[in-house]
C-alpha cells in the first residue's frame, strides 16, 4: 500500500518536475548514478569494428545482454551441433570488463535454427530436445551468466499462448518444462520470463500472472519478469505501466526493464530527422520511466537495460525509418538529451 501511494505521488509530481536536458556533463559513468545495474544490449560485431561502441559499453554500463549471439540460430547451424566462438568471445570480453552478464534468450519462437523445422520427433523427442538445448547452453556458462531470459514472448496480446514449435509438440507444458530444466542446469541463476506490451495490456498481463501462479503451485522457480519496454512517446500509458510494475513487485518478483528504447518514428514523418523538441520529449519520457522504476522496493529492482548504444545500430533504424533515433547517443556518438535523463 505504501508503495502504491509512493508510486502515484511520484507520477503526480512528474509533470511538475520538468527540467532542461540540454546540458549535462559526461564526466562519470552513467551506471554510477544508479543503485541497481544499468545494462545494455551488446553486439560483438559492432564492438569489433567500432571503438566508440566498445568504449561506451564498457564505461557507462554495468550489465551486458548479448543482443543476438546467444540466440539458438546464432549458435547452432546444424542439428544438435553448437558453435560457441562468438558467444564465448562475448562472455570472455564481458567478464574481463567486470560486467554482470544476463543471458538472452534460450527459447524464442524467432531466431530458431531452420533445422528445427525439418525434424520428425515424437513427444518425448521434442521434450528431450528442449531440455538438452537449455541444459547445454546454461551449463556451459554456469557462474558466468548470473541471470537468464529462459523463454521470450510466449504470450499473445489476447493472453493465449503464442503458436510455436514447442506449443505444437508439447502443448502449454513446454513452459513448465523449460523453467524446470533451467533451474536444474544452473540452480544459482536468476530465471526471467521476458515479453513486450504487458505493461499496458491487462489481458496479456493477467495471463502471465495466472501462469506464474501455476508455476508456484508446481514449485517451479521463476525469479523475475522482463518488461522489454520498447516504448513510444505516447505509448504505453504510464499510469497503467506503473500499476503493472507494482503488481509484479507485489508478487515478490524481480522486475527487469530489459530492452528499453523510446522510438520517435510515430510523430516523425518518414525521411524527417528528429527535431530538438522531439529529442527533449524523448528525454522526459526516459526520465518518467526511470523515476517510476526508482520508486519500486529495492528487492524488486533487478535493473534497467537499454537496447543499444548509438542510434546508428538500433534495431528500429530500418530503410523505411532511416532517422529513427531511440537511444541515448546519436549516430556520431554525441550524447542526446536522453543521455542527460540518465546522467543525474
Ligand atoms: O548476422 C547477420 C549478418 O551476417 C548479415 O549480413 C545481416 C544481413 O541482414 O544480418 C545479420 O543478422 C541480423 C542480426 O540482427 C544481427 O545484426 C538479422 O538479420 C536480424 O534479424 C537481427 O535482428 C535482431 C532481432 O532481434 C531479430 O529478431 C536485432 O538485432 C535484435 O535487436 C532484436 O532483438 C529483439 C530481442 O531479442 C527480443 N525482443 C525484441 C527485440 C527487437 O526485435
Amino acid at each position: 500500500m505504501a508503495f502504491r501511494l509512493l508510486l502515484f505521488t511520484c507520477l503526480a509530481f512528474i509533470s511538475c518536475q520538468k527540467e532542461s536536458f540540454n546540458t549535462c556533463t559526461d564526466t562519470r559513468s552513467l551506471h554510477e548514478s544508479f543503485t541497481y545495474p544499468l545494462g545494455v544490449a551488446y553486439e560483438p560485431n559492432y564492438a569489433n569494428s567500432d571503438s566508440s561502441y566498445q568504449a561506451i559499453s564498457k564505461r557507462h554500463f554495468s550489465r551486458w545482454t548479448p543482443e543476438n549471439v546467444l540466440k539458438w540460430s546464432s549458435i547452432s547451424f546444424q542439428p544438435y551441433q553448437y558453435y560457441w566462438e562468438e558467444a564465448d568471445a562475448f562472455v570472455a570480453e564481458g567478464l574481463a570488463a567486470g560486467k554482470l552478464l544476463h543471458g538472452h534468450t534460450l527459447i524464442w519462437y524467432r531466431q530458431e535454427p531452420s533445422w528445427l523445422g525439418t525434424l520428425s520427433l515424437n513427444r518425448q523427442g521434442w521434450e528431450e530436445l528442449l531440455r538438452t538445448h537449455i541444459r547445454t547452453v546454461m551449463t556451459r556458462y554456469v557462474g558466468k551468466f548470473s541471470s537468464w531470459d529462459v523463454v521470450n514472448e510466449a504470450f499473445l496480446e489476447d493472453g493465449r499462448l503464442r503458436p510455436c514449435i514447442w506449443l505444437t509438440h508439447l502443448g502449454a507444458e513446454y513452459l513448465f518444462i523449460a523453467y524446470e530444466e533451467a533451474s536444474k542446469a544452473d540452480p544459482k541463476a536468476l530465471l526471467f520470463y521476458n515479453d513486450y506490451g504487458m505493461e499496458d495490456n491487462p489481458a496479456k498481463l493477467n495471463a502471465v500472472l495466472r501462469w506464474i501462479d501455476q508455476m508456484r503451485e508446481r514449485g517451479i522457480q521463476l525469479h523475475g519478469i522482463g518488461l522489454q519496454m520498447h516504448v513510444l512517446l505516447h505509448y504505453p500509458n504510464l499510469g497503467r505501466t506503473g500499476n503493472t510494475f507494482f503488481r509484479l513487485a507485489e508478487k515478490g518478483l524481480k522486475l527487469h526493464l530489459s530492452e528499453l528504447d523510446v522510438a520517435l518514428n510515430d510523430p516523425m514523418k518518414p525521411g524527417e530527422k528528429p527535431s530538438a523538441l522531439l529529442l527533449t520529449q524523448q528525454a522526459y519520457r526516459y526520465q518518467e520511466i526511470i523515476r517510476m522504476y526508482h520508486s519500486l522496493p529495492t528487492r524488486a529492482k533487478f535493473g534497467i537495460t537499454l537496447w543499444g548504444i548509438s542510434d546508428r545500430y538500433s534495431w528500429l533504424r530500418t530503410p523505411e525509418k532511416p532517422f529513427e533515433s531511440p537511444l541515448l547517443w546519436d549516430e556520431n556518438y554525441q550524447p542526446k538529451p536522453a543521455f542527460c535523463a540518465f546522467a543525474r
